[in-house]
């Protein structure tokens, strides 16, 4: 048994803000930012506007472009660190929304590699047969925790949410061919939300992102090389055989660096980082929505997801469409 994606949808919210904008508030540039990251502009949710406000848009046309009877979904993973409320998670607030009785619902928590994560799990349980028909969303709202005088930070990160609707197929070769998962727990506090959890409820240290950088990029380089590498041999492919490549969307620098190192011609590597920043757990299922609505994936070829994220985290998935 495997699981096939039968169902995408993604959403972000309207408000642009440019790189321009941010000039106007924190001491950057325009050339700065896309020199060093490849992003052009952000999407911002406004106050009103929560993670799951987001992933219900997403996951209703994921759900609704799958044709399944919202009776038979069986789970609802999400994939956030920013939930709505610490309970009840996102993924239930989903269950309500989408009128899923019979749907069992948890999120995961590997910030931007949230995704994969929830992927691989969905497949997991499809693969044992525990479940058949799972959705899968990434979401998440980074802009509001942000330190909006960091331009270390500030500049990065952008809202949204994406879904796949995942079923179970008899068919072999189909659908989520391998997964490959990691975390470096030392790495953790290299990016960090210090307030709000059990250590710190009252936000003492700030609600606000703090990461180390260089340290972030060297890792992310080295878990997007690793994590594609294990995850094509796991499938008992090579690199050749991959038609789409899409890595987190963090920074322009880190693809880069890995799809040189893969020698991949960058019409193999979807990239839409310079129109929403770092989405974190949305990234991945954003851009696979856009490749797949752009025409860019069709019946048979090798697509591979990517991310790495806080934790530190890194995970990987390889699909036969
Ligand atoms: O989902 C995972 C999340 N995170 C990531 O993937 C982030 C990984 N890291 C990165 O993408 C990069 O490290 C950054 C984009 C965050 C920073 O790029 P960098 O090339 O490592 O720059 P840097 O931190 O070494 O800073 C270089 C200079 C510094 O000035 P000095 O000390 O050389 O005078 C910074 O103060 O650039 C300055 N700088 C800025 N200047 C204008 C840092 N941020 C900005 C900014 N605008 N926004």
């Amino acid at each position: 048994m495997r699981a096939k994606i039968i169902g995408l949808g993604s959403h972000v919210p309207p408000k642009v803000v440019t790189n321009q904008d941010l000039s106007k508030f924190v001491d950057t540039n325009d050339e700065w930012i896309r020199t060093r990251t490849g992003i052009e502009e952000r999407r911002l949710s406004d106050e009103n506007t929560s993670t799951f406000d987001l992933a219900k848009v997403a996951a209703q046309k994921a759900l609704e472009r799958s044709k399944i009877d919202p009776e038979k979904l069986d789970l609802i993973i999400v994939g956030t660190t920013t939930p709505d409320t610490l309970f009840p998670s996102v993924s239930t607030m989903l269950q309500d929304h989408l009128k899923t009785p019979n749907a069992a619902a948890f999120d995961v928590s590997a910030a931007c590699s949230g995704f994969n994560f929830a992927l691989s799990t969905a497949a997991a349980y499809v693969e044992s047969g525990s479940y058949k028909n799972i959705l899968v969303v990434g979401a998440d709202t980074l802009t509001k925790y942000l330190d909006w005088k960091d331009r270390g930070t500030c500049v990065l990160f952008g809202d949204g949410a994406g879904a796949v609707m995942l079923t179970s197929t008899e068919e072999r070769d189909r659908g989520i061919l391998a997964s490959v998962l990691g975390a470096k727990g030392e790495g953790g506090k290299h990016l960090i939300m210090p307030g709000g959890g059990s250590r710190d409820p009252e936000e003492k240290n700030g609600r606000f992102i703090t990461m180390n950088g260089k340290e972030v990029f060297k890792f992310a380089v080295w878990a997007l090389e690793h994590s594609v590498t294990e995850v094509v041999k796991k499938a008992g492919m090579t690199l050749n055989n991959i038609d789409l490549l899409i890595p987190h969307q963090a920074n322009i620098r880190i693809i880069n660096h890995v799809v040189k190192k893969f020698n991949l011609p960058e019409s193999k590597v979807y990239v839409n980082l310079q129109k929403y920043g770092n989405t974190s757990a949305a990234s991945v299922p954003l851009a696979l929505d856009e490749a797949f609505s752009d025409g860019k994936i069709k019946e048979g070829d090798v697509v591979v997801l990517a991310g790495f994220g806080a934790g530190l985290t890194y995970g990987a998935n390889l699909i036969r469409w």
